[in-house]
């Protein structure tokens, strides 16, 4: 799995993306280091701040499947760069700052940092 195929599941997930009041579509994409890709979408809500990202979903999803290793996730808004909010990064911070984070303009202009360049000095217990 290369980060372009990644990408390009970011993409496609993105179709599922509920975002009505936005209209920003959000996919993620998440790799686990056993070679599983877990896929989400942002969730909007009339109550706005009940909103949850694209990629706290994704985590969500693989966490309940008994994931806890990742290597890189894809993130997409409307097929374009969309890095990942602060609660995010806190949020995906807590599974290693090691993870890859994989965006960009379209599928050969990929940007790739690291989430411990993104979130510096992030919190632990
Ligand atoms: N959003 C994400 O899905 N991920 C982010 O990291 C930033 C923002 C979503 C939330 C909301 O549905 C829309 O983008 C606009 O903020």
């Amino acid at each position: 799995m290369d980060y372009k195929e990644l990408y390009r599941i970011a993409i496609k997930a993105a179709e599922n993306s509920y975002a009505p009041f936005s209209k920003f579509r959000v996919g993620a994409a998440l790799l686990t280091k056993d070679g599983e890709v877990f896929t989400g979408v942002n969730v909007e809500n009339s109550s706005y701040g009940a909103t949850i990202c694209a990629e706290r979903t994704t985590f969500t999803k693989a966490i309940s499947e008994g994931k806890r290793e990742f290597t890189a996730i894809a993130i997409t808004g409307n097929g374009k760069t969309a890095w990942p909010c602060g609660i995010c990064r806190q949020f995906m911070y807590e599974f290693g700052s090691d993870l890859v984070v994989i965006t960009g303009e379209d599928e050969a202009h990929l940007e790739i940092m690291k989430l411990s360049e993104l979130l510096p000095h992030g919190f632990t217990l």
